[in-house]
């Protein structure tokens, strides 16, 4: 099979209006859900990425917190994970679709959003995430965050939904979504305001976690990423 080019992987005719149901789910509850947002072609490659990471040992352990505060933590997260580095065609592609959401937001919210960072993320059986916010209150660097599935079939009785609730994340009560990964869906949240977990999976799963980020500034250093 000949190597896919960027464009042979994008949908043809995708319009920036099609965000338009997304900003306005985002603003009126925080969070939007959305079947089929990415073609199976494109899927289909980033899968293959991510499964030849793994046969290749360079998934790395997931950690929680960021530069000094990362630590790796297996009663909080069992995922392993591979940042993107945006080199093949599928990447390219994948980070063209979040470039022209983010261009979105950007008009329709004035969010001021200036950088994207994702990474695949697999989870093997007995994997999960605990709940929590991608974001920490009071230090809003991660403004948006968005995770694509790349599971071809997803059988009801494999766990491994996502779990969004609502804004007090003491009321485990309080769920607002359950979210089966499947191929080619996007889920799109507010990282500061909606707590979230990924329950036990029995079956590996495979997942773009990402995250747009707006500049925040930490004694003269603009926020680094990661
Ligand atoms: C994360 C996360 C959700 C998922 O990586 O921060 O919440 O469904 N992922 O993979
Ligand atoms: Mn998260």
């Amino acid at each position: 099979m000949p190597t896919p080019t960027k464009d042979s992987l994008m949908n043809e005719n995708d319009t920036p209006e099609r965000y338009a149901p997304l900003v306005d789910a985002l603003v009126a509850r925080g969070w939007y859900q959305w079947p089929r947002a990415l073609s199976t072609s494109l899927c289909q490659a980033l899968l293959a990425e991510a499964e030849q990471h793994e046969a290749d040992g360079h998934l790395e352990p997931a950690g929680v917190g960021r530069g000094v505060i990362h630590q790796v933590n297996a009663t909080i997260r069992r995922d392993e994970i591979k940042w993107f580095d945006g080199r093949t065609a599928a990447q390219k592609a994948y980070l063209d679709q979040m470039a022209e959401l983010q261009t979105y937001l950007n008009r329709s919210l004035f969010l001021g959003l200036f950088e994207y960072e994702c990474h695949f993320a697999r989870y093997q059986p007995g994997g999960f995430y605990k709940k929590h916010l991608d974001s920490f209150r009071g230090r809003a660097s991660r403004m948006v965050s968005v995770v694509c599935y790349l599971n071809p079939e997803w059988q009801a009785d494999w766990g491994g939904e996502l779990v969004i609730y609502g804004e007090n994340a003491e009321d485990s009560g309080d769920i607002r979504a359950v979210i089966t990964p499947e191929m080619g869906k996007l889920v799109v949240f507010m990282s500061e305001s909606m707590p979230h977990e990924v329950l036990p999976t029995q079956h590996p799963r495979t997942s773009i976690a990402g995250w747009f980020r707006c500049n925040t500034s930490v004694t003269g250093k603009i926020d680094p990423p990661k």
